[in-house]
This record gives C-alpha cells, sequence and structure tokens, in this order.
C-alpha cells in the first residue's frame, strides 16, 4: 500500500489590474515528474490494485508520444518499483523514439513500449483485451487516467486552503480533473473547466462522474484545439517573466490565457476570488520546443 504523501501545496497570487483576484495553485510542485493532478488520479488506482497483492504487479497505459500521462505512469512506476508499459498512439516513433524528449525520460523510468498505428490505436476495447490477456495479472489504466478512483483521487487538491474561492478553474481533457474539483468543492463554489480539446461528450461524462451542476465548460480555444499558437507563446512567456511561473502551451498555458481573457470581458462578478489549478504539463515543454524550433518559431520558457 502507498502512503498519502504529506503535501503542503503553494497557493500563489498572480497580482492584475482586473477586478477579481486571480490565485494559481501550484499542484504541479506535488512531485518532481508525477507533476499535479496525474498523481492523485493515478494513486488510488494503483493502490486499490496493490491491495489485491497481484503477482507480478505490471502498468499498462495508453498515450501519444508526447503525453503527460505516459511521463507520469513511467515516473508513477519508477517512484514505487512498478514495472509499466505504454501503448503509444502511431508506429512512426517505433525505431527512433530516442529522440523523443517524453519518451526518453518514460524509458529511463523503466517503461516498455509497444507502438501502435494510429486505426488500431483508436480500437481501445481490443487492445485492453488483448494486454489483459498476455498480462493477466496487470492494472490497465485508461488513456489520460480518468475514471472512478481518479476522481476520488482528485480530492487531495482540494483543501481548507482552496475553501475560500469562489471559482475553481481547470484544464480539461478527459474529464476526470474537473470532475474530482466538481465533486468535493464547496457548496458555494462554482467549477470552471476550460476544454483544451475537441470532445462533445465529455460534458456528461463529467456530469456521471461528479454527479453534481456545479461546473460549466468554456472551451479554451476552439478553433485551434491541440494547436500550439504564437499568441499562446508569447502570453506564455510573458507570464513566466512577470510571475516567474512556467505554463505549458497544451494545458496550464491554455487555461491562464482564457482565465486573463475572461476576467478582462467581465465574466466573473467583481470582487471574485479565483482559483486556477497549476496540473502540470511542463514536461510536455521539451517536445513543443523541438518542434517550434524545427519550424523557425518563437520557443516557450521553461
Ligand atoms: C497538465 C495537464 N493538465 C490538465 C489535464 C486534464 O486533466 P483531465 O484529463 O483529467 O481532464 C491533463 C491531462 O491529464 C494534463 O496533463
Amino acid at each position: 500500500m502507498l502512503q498519502i504523501p504529506e503535501h503542503n501545496i503553494p497557493i500563489v497570487e498572480i497580482k492584475t489590474d482586473f477586478d477579481v483576484q486571480i490565485f494559481i495553485k501550484r499542484e504541479d510542485l506535488i512531485h518532481p515528474k508525477i507533476s499535479g493532478n496525474k498523481f492523485w488520479k493515478l494513486f488510488f488506482n494503483v493502490n486499490q490494485y496493490l491491495e489485491n497483492k497481484p503477482e507480478n504487479p505490471l502498468l499498462i497505459t495508453f498515450g501519444g508520444a508526447f503525453s503527460n500521462h505516459i511521463a507520469s505512469v513511467a515516473a508513477f512506476g519508477k517512484q514505487f518499483n512498478i514495472p509499466t508499459i505504454g501503448i503509444i498512439r502511431g508506429n512512426e516513433l517505433e525505431n527512433n523514439w530516442q529522440d523523443n524528449p517524453t519518451l526518453s525520460e518514460a524509458s529511463k523510468n523503466g517503461m516498455q513500449f509497444f507502438f501502435v498505428p494510429r486505426e488500431d490505436y483508436q480500437n481501445k476495447e481490443k487492445l485492453t483485451q488483448k494486454f489483459s490477456e498476455k498480462y493477466p495479472n496487470s492494472l490497465i489504466i485508461p488513456e489520460g487516467g480518468s475514471n472512478e478512483m481518479a476522481v476520488e483521487g482528485v480530492q487531495y487538491m482540494l483543501g481548507n486552503d482552496t475553501k475560500d474561492f469562489d471559482y475553481l478553474c481547470t484544464a480539461v481533457g478527459t474529464g476526470g480533473t474537473i470532475a474530482g474539483i466538481s465533486r468535493f468543492a464547496e457548496e458555494h463554489q462554482k467549477v470552471i473547466g476550460i476544454k483544451v480539446v475537441k470532445d462533445d461528450s465529455l460534458g456528461k461524462m463529467i456530469q456521471e462522474w461528479s454527479r453534481r451542476n456545479n461546473f460549466e465548460l468554456i472551451d479554451a480555444d476552439e478553433k485551434r484545439y491541440g494547436k500550439i499558437t504564437d499568441e499562446n507563446i508569447r502570453f506564455i512567456n510573458w507570464f513566466y517573466n512577470e510571475y516567474h511561473i512556467p505554463l505549458d502551451p497544451i494545458y496550464t498555458g491554455k487555461i491562464m490565457q482564457k482565465i486573463f481573457d475572461l476576467a478582462e470581458k467581465s465574466f466573473f462578478p467583481k470582487g471574485s476570488k479565483i482559483l486556477a489549478f497549476h496540473t502540470g504539463g511542463l514536461q510536455g515543454i521539451k517536445g513543443a520546443n523541438q518542434f517550434l524550433k524545427s519550424k523557425g518559431r518563437e520557443l516557450i520558457a521553461e
């Protein structure tokens, strides 16, 4: 069994001229490699699995070649001494994954890879069946790590220090994080999920996990899902200079820019106290910079 680690995560004020107060909770600092929401989403899944004392424990999961989740599962396995397998979307990196910063770090943390053509990767049910037959004692964690146990784990991102805020804001990918925040938020709090992926089924999924109606989903940038935009890079670099907090270009950079945008447009009532969760993802900056450099574009501060 894993012990819940001591955690004392700072909440930092982001001073602005807006008529609201903005704060950020540095969940990215919980662990140098398993940052933010990923730590809590994995914690109870793995703990429950280990409770049954599996013979030769093994964690298996899915993700893209730059995935924060893949990086986190590998680091989690290393930290708690459990072997890991990553089923990677697309087989184009099968022979040169060493150049990909996420995969090379995951491999250093002991992860073994299976590269799967994109068409086959879509069929997770079939893949899950195949891997559970091959490794019957393993724990197969869904892509992005969101499930009921992950939602339970997210409660540890909330505590006495988050109770006074009027708004709790987080990035939404697979929905487990916002569902946990929504489930465990105080009665008076409103939860804002900033969507960074196009998935129209997210609202329903989150509702099922959270069982509450205290959340609202807002698009980060509906026309440019998954894209790294120059405007966002400028924002991230400006934010880093101003507040000395790094942001990634897929999740946290997008949500902070959106929160600033919403504050400017008076979306939040005057005087509101807003808390954004820094859910990590900073490992992704290296891969993003590799791509940006190849295109001759501005790089991201790290
Ligand atoms: C850095 C970061 N922030 C936010 C999220 C979104 O979390 P969720 O998939 O639970 O919606 C992810 C994905 O796990 C992530 O890697």
